[in-house]
């Protein structure tokens, strides 16, 4: 691969178009705070794909003109309820210029090669970004997948080195996003002393009934990104005991999805968001994610999944104000009153069945 690019085998010209599509994730067990060296987490994470969550991105090439560092890039977004795929392509019509983040990324990539080159980038996402729904992580695994497609990356490596390198690039874009690559439910992105790696994880035939519910409390943009989240998490007195519980959860996590052991996810699920959050609370910058909405949600559901008795139900929160609920058909009688409870709310799912 790297031959191929010193030799300029790796051609791109004008009209060339790659094409991706990734789902968005949800962690388990969250991705909090980061290490020294690059997109390196201080624990590992576990997170389960969210198939109806998707991102589809496509990159043209427009020419190798002389570099204008500001100009390089363009960025097409459109957001919509409707699977991104069925729309028709005539509704691109929001022009914006690509962030700084995704600038410097798309530098990052092409610099050593092709450093002169000119791409317009075009992004559907089937679901509101930046609210804690993880669109960076189906945003950055889409555009990777687009950007293999373009300089045709199978042609230069082996399958399994082509998820890794997959991986390895989204992760640079959006630590979160190396979990999207995988098309399996259940992810692993393991911590090791020295490395990391990527694991599939078995799962018991039974979760392929698991359903998800997002409540949509606030659909605006988060006040806080999750880059900054991970930079304030270690000043929190909370953060070293997150980290030392990490291996034993992931552990147990892992072979409670193989088991079928609901309540042991769901204690260890609810335990790492509340740690999570716990962290950013007590953390230098004392920062809430969740409004009073968000906590009156899962107040009233773990109040009815008491009082029902309907246990295979568990919430969860990322860096945002919209809880997420997983849960199993026995549960969904507990789901239907939650919805009532909150007429006004509009609910989005990531899967029905996995
Ligand atoms: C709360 O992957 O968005 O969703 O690597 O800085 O882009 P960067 O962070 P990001 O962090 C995700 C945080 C989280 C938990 C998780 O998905 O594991």
């Amino acid at each position: 691969m790297y031959e191929a690019r010193q030799k300029e085998e790796i051609l791109l010209q004008n009209g060339d178009m790659g094409e991706g599509i990734a789902f968005s994730n949800l962690a388990l067990i969250k991705y909090w705070g980061k290490d020294e060296g690059v997109q390196n987490p201080s624990t590992s994470s576990i997170s389960v794909h969210l198939p109806l969550f998707k991102t589809y991105t496509r990159i043209f090439v427009k020419g190798r003109f002389k570099p204008d560092p500001f100009t390089h890039f363009t960025h097409s977004t459109h957001f919509s309820d409707k699977n991104p795929l069925s729309l028709p392509l005539s509704v691109m019509t929001q022009q914006t210029p690509c962030s700084l983040k995704l600038e410097s990324f798309l530098d990052t990539f092409f610099r050593g090669w092709a450093p002169e080159i000119k791409v317009h980038v075009e992004t559907f996402n089937g679901f509101p970004t930046a609210c804690g729904i993880a669109s960076s992580a189906s945003g950055y695994a889409a555009l990777v997948k687009a950007l293999g497609h373009l300089i045709q990356i199978e042609k230069w490596l082996e399958p399994h080195e082509v998820k890794e390198w997959m991986e390895s690039w989204s992760r640079l874009g959006s630590g979160s996003a190396c979990r999207s690559i995988s098309e399996s439910p259940f992810v692993y992105w393991k911590k090791e002393t020295f490395h990391q790696k990527m694991e599939d994880l078995i799962f018991h035939p039974k979760y392929q009934k698991l359903e998800h519910s997002i409540a949509l409390v606030n659909t605006d943009a988060k006040e806080l990104s999750s880059s900054d989240g991970h930079k304030n998490a270690p000043t929190s007195p909370f953060y070293e005991i997150r980290r030392r519980k990490n291996i034993q959860d992931c552990k147990e996590l892992s072979e409670a999805l193989a088991e079928g052991h609901f309540s042991l996810i769901r204690r260890i699920t609810e335990e790492d968001a509340l740690l999570m959050h716990g962290i950013s609370l007590t953390g230098k910058l004392k920062h809430q994610y969740f409004s009073f909405k968000t906590q009156s949600v899962i107040e009233r559901f773990l109040f009815l999944r008491n009082e029902m008795s309907l246990d295979e139900a568990l919430w969860t929160l990322d860096a945002g104000k919209n809880p997420h609920f997983l849960f199993m058909p026995s549960a969904k009688p507990l789901m239907e009153r939650l919805k009532l409870e909150f007429p006004e709310m509009k609910w989005m799912t990531g899967f029905s069945h996995l």
